[in-house]
């Protein structure tokens, strides 16, 4: 059995604004002091961390001068260079200031859409020039609470143009990154745009660039709309459009809680892990989590090492799902194998004809159980660790 003690190889990520989560909410001040994005990296890479994403605010302040920047910049890279850790995904933040409380790409004013498109490119050079290879797009202000005011159909034509407007520019620019949206129902907004995964997939047909762009599923944001996590994911890996992924933990109906991986939902959870494993998904493991506003920089820590240990424990746990016999021939009896059979009749060429030809039993065909009860037990048993 193993330590569950992660390491590079597994390729684990964390935002800098996840470990340097204060502790605001909308009802109270920041609990937790602000910690400097070196000594995140330091203390990443010293647990185990693959690497750190950020967004551009997160790592140079608004408002810094370029030899500021540059200096930031150096400092930060320094740091990547010192502990071997990637920063393999950029962000832009298009929520926090004022001039985005009507939204960023889908503001109504222009002048708004265009000074959100000039810091996601400014944010695209930064991700480039740190070997970022992943893009993610949350659109955290494109939505409204006054229906009246947003005309839904032409802020999907103003998001498209920005998102064919940041593939283009990378494309002209030669960078090797892909764009990743992120979709969530509610929150800052009272409805957002894109609010789930299905609503992103079905979005990214329409652009023009639909090769560059996938989507980057967040366990919270699924799970808020009473949907399941793994089937968001399942579908988007289906799609070949799982670019990228945000793990955390949630329960159904509440406020985004970005919870340590694993904290709520753990089924879920388990049947995600397995499902990212068996796919032998190449993508990094990222959580967009944080630490309960209780604790203090220790229990930012301990925060760190239970999403990845969690992880851990479930991909174990996913391996002994496959070893054990009696799950397996659950399995059997659920006929879960069966769903790689073809449906149509062959030959092509006399399929339907075959199909009317062809005798159906339905009372015998419903007439024998799938032993979904057995077998949701010993799933269920295998994950309080009594198998
Ligand atoms: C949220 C989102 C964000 C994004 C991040 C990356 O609900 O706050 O999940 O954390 O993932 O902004 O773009
Ligand atoms: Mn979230
Ligand atoms: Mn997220």
């Amino acid at each position: 059995m193993s330590d569950y003690t992660p390491t590079p190889e597994d390729l684990f990520t964390f935002g800098l604004w996840t470990v340097g989560n204060r502790g605001r909410d909308p009802f109270g001040h920041e609990t937790r002091p602000p910690i400097d994005p070196v000594e995140a990296v330091h203390r990443l890479s010293d647990l185990g961390a693959y690497g750190v994403n950020f967004h551009d605010d997160d790592l140079v302040p608004p408002g810094a001068s370029i030899a500021e920047r540059d200096q930031i910049v150096a400092r930060f890279q320094r740091a990547l260079e010192e502990t071997g850790m990637r920063a393999p995904m950029a962000t832009t933040n298009l929520f926090s200031q004022p001039i985005f409380k009507d939204g960023a790409f889908t503001a109504n004013d222009p002048k708004v859409r265009r000074y959100a498109l000039r810091k996601t490119i400014d944010a695209i050079d930064l991700g480039a020039e740190l070997g970022a290879s992943v893009y993610v797009m949350w659109g955290g202000r494109e939505g409204v609470e006054c229906d009246a005011a947003k005309d839904i159909p032409a802020a999907l034509d103003c998001y498209a143009e920005a998102i064919n407007a940041c593939c283009a520019y990378i494309t002209e620019q030669g960078y090797a990154m892909e764009l990743a949206i992120e979709p969530k129902p509610n929150e800052p907004r009272g409805n957002l745009l894109l609010p789930t995964v299905g609503h992103a997939l079905a979005f990214i047909r329409e652009l023009e660039y639909p090769e560059m762009v996938g989507v980057n599923p967040e366990f919270a944001h699924e799970t808020m709309s009473g949907l399941s996590f793994h089937h968001a994911v399942a579908q988007a890996l289906w799609a070949d459009k799982l670019f990228h992924i945000d793990l955390n933990g949630q329960v159904p109906g509440k406020y985004d809680q970005d919870f340590r991986f694993g904290a709520e939902g753990q089924k879920d959870a388990f049947y995600l892990v397995k499902l990212l494993e068996e796919a032998e998904w190449l993508g990094m493991r990222h959580f967009d989590a944080h630490a309960y506003r209780t604790d203090d920089i220790a229990g930012v820590w301990d925060f760190v090492r239970g999403c990845m240990r969690t992880y851990l424990i479930l991909k174990e746990k996913a391996e002994r799902f496959a070893e054990d016999s009696e799950i397996q021939d659950a399995l059997a009896v659920a006929k879960v194998d069966q769903l790689g059979i073809p449906t149509l009749p062959e030959p092509a060429e006399t399929r339907f004809a075959t199909l009317r030809k062809e005798t159906f039993d339905v009372d015998e065909l419903a007439s024998y159980g799938y032993g979904h009860e057995r077998l949701d037990q010993l799933v269920t048993e295998l994950l309080f660790g009594v198998r």
